[in-house]
């Protein structure tokens, strides 16, 4: 800095303000604004200075001096506060600019998984038994001949135990089983253990283990796995899933199972879906019936197609497993949970469900559970 200002030059004073504004103008930066601020209004800027003098002035001078050095730091200041303005938007601007996210980056984080849509799908499904106040049963995988097929009026020659449909359990030394040991009817001592095991083809065996366990009056549904010898094509897998509703109590009729039905297609398919029957067999219910579906979303366009199998209770059923047929009445029905899936969310190829490709998952949601 060069000679101090005087604090009654004029001149002198307008030009350290010409060269304040110049500066503030000139920064772009907060960095550059800081110098020039230090430069102009810091303790060793001339006006700084000048104004230290006006003390030493005769008196007469000093209002003329004050007055002249308070309007010269009035423009600076407002010069300073101009450019803070400008350079503040400025740098935000900058900072926009280079901050921006590209969201097309591939990113190397972990990816999420999701929850597969058939075990949301078999929690609605309990969750609509639940709601009905019926309770959720379960039953091992590995399951007995005698509860897969015996217990459930399957004579000793039913094609359904033959090697093409069964799988077969070897070496194993004890059943799983949850539920229903040691009841009447159930297998003998002269069987080994090991002997007569199959993956059960069905979910009906859970039927039998909770009239044991469980007696009358039952309402009871099991969702769960089923293994059967197919080879796994677009609409076929060795392992897939059922749900099985069982109903036993006295005055049980047909009307009950067709509401029972019609209330269940619904809830999974909306509220225009509803059911028929027509007549089949399953050795362990009488009448039995295939139950289509129709639903107005359905791929293809609305129309019949078949869900699942259901009828009464066959007496013999009943009897086999401890119930007095001539008191107890039931209906029971069963479906794939995968075909389900497939009619509800036009799902063309078995094999996507079973592939475990987290995509195919995620176009559900993580952790939905709605439609
Ligand atoms: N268990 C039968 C099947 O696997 C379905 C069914 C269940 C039929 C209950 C009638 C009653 O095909």
């Amino acid at each position: 800095m060069s000679e101090t200002l005087s604090p009654l030059d004029e001149a002198g004073i307008r030009g350290a303000v010409a060269e304040a504004q110049t500066a503030f103008t000139a920064a772009t930066t907060h960095e550059e604004l800081k110098a020039a601020r230090a430069a102009h209004i810091g303790d060793s800027a001339p006006i700084t200075l000048a104004n230290a003098q006006i003390r030493h002035l005769e008196k007469k001078d000093k209002p003329t001096a004050g007055k002249l050095l308070g309007a010269a730091r009035k423009e600076i200041m407002a010069a300073f506060n101009a450019a803070t303005e400008r350079v503040d938007a400025a740098e935000l601007e900058r900072a926009l600019a280079t901050e921006t996210v590209d969201v097309t980056v591939p990113v190397s984080a972990a990816p999420r998984g999701a929850r597969h849509p058939l075990t949301t799908l078999a929690n609605d499904i309990e969750d609509f038994f639940i709601s009905m106040g019926w309770d959720i049963a379960e039953g091992p995988e590995i399951e007995h001949e005698w509860f897969n097929f015996d217990s459930l009026n399957f004579g000793p020659d039913h094609p359904a135990r033959q090697m093409q449909d069964t799988f077969y359990v070897q070496g194993v030394e004890t059943v799983g089983a949850k539920e229903g040991h040691g009841e009447p009817g159930a297998p003998t001592s002269s069987l080994e253990e090991t002997e007569h095991l199959v993956l059960r083809t069905h979910t009906s065996p859970v039927q039998s283990r909770s009239l044991l366990s469980r007696g009358v009056p039952l309402y009871i549904a099991c969702p769960g796995k089923v293994f059967r010898t197919d080879a796994l094509d677009a609409t076929h897998t060795p392992v897939f899933h059922q749900v099985e509703a069982l109903a036993v109590d006295e005055g049980l009729t047909m009307a009950h199972l067709k509401g029972t039905l019609d209330h269940f297609a619904r809830t999974m398919f909306g509220p225009d879906a509803k059911t028929r029957l027509r007549p089949s067999y399953f050795p362990f219910t009488e009448p039995s019936a295939e139950m289509d579906l129709w639903f107005p979303q359905k791929a293809g366009g609305p129309g019949w197609i078949e869900w699942g199998g259901c009828g009464m209770v066959n007496p013999a059923v009943l009897a086999n497993n401890g119930i007095d047929p001539t008191r107890y009445t039931g209906f029971a029905f069963g479906m794939g949970i995968e075909r389900t899936l497939m009619l509800r969310n036009s799902i063309a190829d078995m094999r996507d469900m079973v592939e475990g490709d987290v995509r195919f998952s995620t176009q559900f949601g993580t952790t939905g559970r709605g439609i």
